[in-house]
């Protein structure tokens, strides 16, 4: 052994390290990169210079090419392609980030044309313009410009909070550092798509299989892996482009028409798509998308269908959202791409509400860039029509995300020994009776089979805490549908009230693969976090059979607390007819399916055993107001009554319900103010004998006006 090799092995050259040697090495740079990399980009207050970084990086790599067998499983090589997202900084956005509705037929797109002029109250005869142009299959990112410069950059995230990936995004030669002007405004936030182009995907994954890593599955996963890498020389190594097409905050928009402002991106010197159009009929919008479709293949880049957006922008803002995508645009996909595979089983999934599902288990195939190798079956009605048998060959499609379907039965390809499927009598997973209700107003049998297990059924209660973890529900980090199938199986969840003491499991969670020190104190605070859940998400958590996320917000909006929510649903449930009943009926939004679940659902006792339990762990917040103060109608109840004639039924709604207020089908001593149009006629009588504020329309415009 030479004296060299017998010094510190960091000052060693790579070549003359001895195997445990390099093992110390690797692990001595493992924690120093990693470290580097959190001051860097977590503190961003990196504590070496770019260049000794990247030598650290680089004798890491020389290393693990020589000494392959000893590549650590926290290397920061491996870290390539799989940033962990706890790495990136939160950034909270100023205006939310969208997404948009689909059309995926012609008449879905002339029933859009319909509904915006209908909102509008449109004449027949006045021109309603959208602007065409192709939807990018990348992910959507937000620039944010001050004084003309180049501050901040985030990904989407959920649409209200993404991912700090600025210095990553400093990187894209596409994007300008300073907006192209003399005269910039105070603040400018872009919008747009960060995608690859179909020839760096190529390269790139030529590259990856070189490198013996795995090649990503399409371009759009390509630019996402990219994107989000912690060392941003990885990201300036990968040629990722950029459209614009939107904006978020903005001090000043100097525009009229979304044209125009896809224009004024332009001088800014962002990269827009040449092919955005202006159309000025729906006719006009379908004959472009199908010029689009016809260049699709010689583009260069993955488009997966056409956005349609209202042109002006005074009606993009009249026409304003539902949920989280605008009123004013919609996305009209491409058809689903489809390829043929065998079925080589069915498998019976139980849900949340004891659906029982039949899934087709597929030879795995690429469909459109994806390997799929589920596809839902819906119901056993559906095998029954298409005649689908195990062992079949089939069709099968996928259409962006939703969950592949099997299409059809390629009948010729059959050999005799095809087995039909039998449904089950009982659940799969519980063993208790699996049946198709009748439903009480059709007298038809329900499509769908459920198991009648309840809460004893593991499955109904595993996939029910999943869903109330999940991202439109609690939305606990860390807490996804891995870790739910991992506690639950170790007998540490039997109801949503377990999430909340799991704390004292911590020190077993710390001794299991995967897990550490940080990773379970960073659970158990995510956890913490939610012990004042936001009502409206908690309402939907519960997982109540259609009850959505929007009827989770809109019963927190009209109940205040979850104390008079409760006890709304109880009283509603003992008296259909009673004031409790109508009040939930008469919730705009709120129809008798769902008044009929929720009711269901709060009179049965073991689940208010199970929100008891809940309770006693968790104190959810007061719903808020949805408009700060000032606006004249927060928090009232409004009914709106005979014919409105400046603004349509749908937008005076929408308008009051973004100043705050809620608005109700029917009069009762709980209505605040009555707007009544001409023809007004019992509702208005009603209110004034319960001496209800009732106002005319031209005082309704003022009021909205206001805000
Ligand atoms: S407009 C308020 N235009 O599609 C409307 N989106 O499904 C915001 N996308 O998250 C979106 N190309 O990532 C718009 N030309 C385009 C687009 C586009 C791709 C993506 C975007 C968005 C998603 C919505």
């Amino acid at each position: 052994m030479s004296a060299a090799k017998s010094g510190d092995p960091a000052s060693i050259k790579v070549l003359d390290l001895t195997e445990d040697q390099a093992a110390q090495e690797l692990e001595r740079l493992a924690h120093e990169i990693a470290a580097h990399d959190e001051a860097y980009h977590h503190d961003d207050k990196p504590v070496i210079s770019d260049a000794d970084y990247d030598a650290l990086r680089k004798r890491n790599t020389q290393i693990e090419k020589c000494f392959p067998a000893l590549i650590r499983e926290d290397s920061p090589s491996g870290r390539v392609g799989a940033a962990p997202s706890e790495k990136f900084d939160k950034v909270q956005h100023a205006v939310a980030m969208l997404s948009l509705g689909n059309a995926f037929t012609d008449d879905d797109v002339k029933e859009f044309g319909l509904r915006v002029s209908r909102f509008l109250g449109l004449k027949p005869d006045e021109e309603l313009a959208y602007t065409a142009e192709p939807k990018i299959d990348g992910l959507s990112a937000s620039l944010r410009y001050e004084k003309g410069a180049l501050v901040m950059a985030a990904t989407r995230g959920d649409g209200s909070e993404g991912e700090n990936v600025t210095r990553n995004v400093q990187t894209i030669k596409d994007i300008p550092q300073t907006l192209a002007t003399k005269s910039p405004p105070d603040v400018f936030e872009v919008r747009g798509e960060i995608y690859m182009s179909h020839a760096a995907f190529a390269a790139l994954n030529e590259q990856q299989v070189e490198a013996g890593k795995d090649p990503f599955a399409n371009p759009r996963n390509a630019a996402a892996g990219s994107l989000r890498q912690l060392d941003p020389t990885i990201t300036a190594s990968r040629p990722l482009q950029f459209f614009a097409y939107a904006w978020g905050e903005v001090s000043d928009l100097p525009v009229e028409t979304q044209d125009e402002a896809v224009q004024l991106l332009g001088s800014y010197g962002f990269p827009v798509n040449p092919l955005m159009k202006r159309c000025t009929s729906t006719m006009d919008m379908i004959a472009h998308y199908h010029a689009i479709e016809e260049q699709r293949s010689s583009l260069g880049y993955d488009i997966d269908g056409v956005v349609y957006k209202v042109d002006r922008l005074d009606w993009q803002a009249r026409l304003g959202f539902v949920t989280r995508s605008p009123r004013w645009a919609i996305a009209h996909k491409f058809p689903a791409e489809q390829a043929i595979t065998v079925l080589n089983d069915i498998e019976i999934q139980v849900g949340r509400t004891g659906a029982l599902t039949p899934v087709a288990k597929l030879e795995p195939v690429t469909v459109g860039g994806v390997v799929v190798s589920n596809a839902t079956l819906h119901n056993e009605d559906e095998i029954a029509r298409k005649d689908i048998r195990i062992g079949d060959t089939v069709v099968v499609q996928r259409a962006g995300d939703v969950i592949p379907q099997v299409v059809r039965v390629l009948t010729e390809k059959r050999n005799g020994k095809e087995v039909a499927f039998k449904p089950l009598s009982v659940c799969p997973v519980c063993g208790s009776h699996a049946v198709r209700d009748i439903n009480e107003k059709t007298g038809k049998e329900d499509v769908v089979r459920r198991c009648t297990g309840g809460l004893i059924c593991e499955a109904q209660l595993v996939q029910r805490l999943k869903h109330f973890v999940a991202r439109n529900a609690l939305d606990i980090d860390g807490l996804g549908a891995k870790q739910v199938d991992a506690f639950h199986g170790l007998g540490w969840l039997h109801s949503p009230a377990d999430i909340f003491k799991l704390n004292s499991h911590a020190e077993e969670v710390k001794k299991m693969e995967g897990w550490g020190e940080t990773s379970v104190s960073n659970l158990m605070a995510a956890i913490d976090a939610r012990r004042e859940p936001d009502l409206g998400r908690l309402i939907y958590g519960l997982g109540i059979r259609h009850v959505g996320a929007t009827t989770g917000r809109l019963m927190a909006r009209s109940y205040g607390t979850f104390e008079a929510f409760m006890s709304a649903m109880i009283a509603a449930g003992e008296d259909r007819e009673g004031a409790a009943y109508q009040e939930l009926v008469g919730i705009d939004g709120v129809g008798d399916v769902v008044a009929d679940a929720l009711v269901e659902f709060f009179n049965e006792a073991r689940n208010r055993e199970v929100i008891d339990a809940l309770l006693a762990e968790v104190t959810p917040q007061e719903a808020e107001a949805v408009v700060a103060d000032g606006s004249p109608v927060a928090g009232k109840t409004l009914v709106f009554t005979g014919t409105l004639e400046k603004m349509s039924r749908a937008e005076a709604k929408a308008r009051a319900e973004s100043m705050g207020a809620k608005v109700s089908g029917s009069v009762s001593a709980k209505t605040d103010l009555l707007i009544a149009g001409p023809g007004a006629g019992s509702k208005l009588k009603k209110a004034e004998s319960l001496g209800v504020e009732v106002i005319d329309e031209d005082a309704w415009i003022e009021m909205a006006g206001q805000n």
